[in-house]
């Protein structure tokens, strides 16, 4: 059995692979599990009662399975109306992604900031706090889009959506009577930073900050790593491992390897594994 410490990351889908690769960048010598509830994707859509119990439920099974020192809700979505339900039924170490809209109100010069999102996040009450706790100074302009999420997925998979699909979703940032201009986009749901470099080639969008939850979420885990005694000297560590887990049966193989491939550039895991597995609700 592996002495490294475990770290499950989870979405719905491809999105906490943005999540991860920061992970894995900080702390190369973890094993992974990157667990998708693909099952059930997209959670932007998703009854606010029905998400609760879903990830209730998802995350009883893979703690249960995989026993990590440290959970990471990497989906805002989820992060944003369950974390206190899980925090309070597991005695897990929970990190969640939220909307990063502090550092983004502190570092726009404008103080016009986009805040773009699943559908379900840009209405959170979770959402409204932080932007009254954080960014009452500012413009935020909010916009959900369940079509970037889909694109993103598709881009992952290698069927990437064209220039003019991606613009026409960030065109509804600007749909503000405002005449200041925005300078930072809030990217606030995981699956949108894995279409960052794309948005930076779009005209027009060259000159924004795109800003997430990646590397402070990173810091987070080895924080509490570091708090539990559980990042060893490196003489002693073995290669880590990683699994790739599937709620979707169906799950076809080329998928796993396309998630995969997003997380090996740096060739740092000595064992991968794919895997699928039903989690009734
Ligand atoms: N990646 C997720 C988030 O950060 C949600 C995507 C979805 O399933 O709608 O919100």
């Amino acid at each position: 059995m592996s002495t490294l410490p475990k770290i499950l990351v989870f979405d719905s889908g491809a999105g906490g692979l943005s999540i991860a690769r920061e992970i894995t960048a900080v702390l190369p010598h973890c094993d992974l599990v990157y667990a998708a509830d693909n099952a059930m994707f997209p959670y932007g859509e998703m009854e606010d009662d029905q998400l609760i119990s879903r990830v209730l439920e998802v995350m009883g099974h893979l703690i249960e399975k995989f026993t990590p020192d440290v959970a990471v809700i990497a989906c805002n979505t989820a992060s944003t109306l369950a974390l206190e339900a899980l925090r309070a039924r597991f005695g897990t170490t929970f990190v969640g992604v939220v909307p990063a809209i502090k550092p983004a109100a502190k570092t726009s010069s404008t103080s016009v900031i986009g805040l773009l999102a699943t559908p379900a996040t840009v209405e959170r009450e979770y959402t409204n706090n932080l932007v009254k706790d954080f960014a009452d100074h500012c413009l935020v302009v909010r916009v959900g889009s369940s079509k970037l999420v889909e694109y993103a997925e598709n881009e992952i998979a290698g069927n990437p959506a064209s220039n003019e699909e991606l613009e026409a979703e960030l065109q509804k940032l600007l749909t503000t009577t405002n005449q200041t201009p925005m300078d930072t986009v809030v990217l606030a749901c995981t699956h949108f930073p894995l279409l960052k470099e794309r948005f930076n080639r779009l005209n027009g969008w060259r000159n924004v900050q795109w800003v997430d939850s990646g590397s402070a979420i990173a810091r987070r885990v080895k924080f509490h790593l570091e708090e539990a005694g559980k990042l060893k000297p490196a003489q002693l560590r073995p290669q880590p491992s990683l699994m790739l887990y599937f709620t979707d049966t169906d799950t076809h193989p080329s998928i796993a390897k396309c998630y995969q491939q997003h997380l090996i550039a740096d060739n740092i895991f000595g064992t991968i594994s794919a895997h699928t597995g039903a989690v009734k609700n």
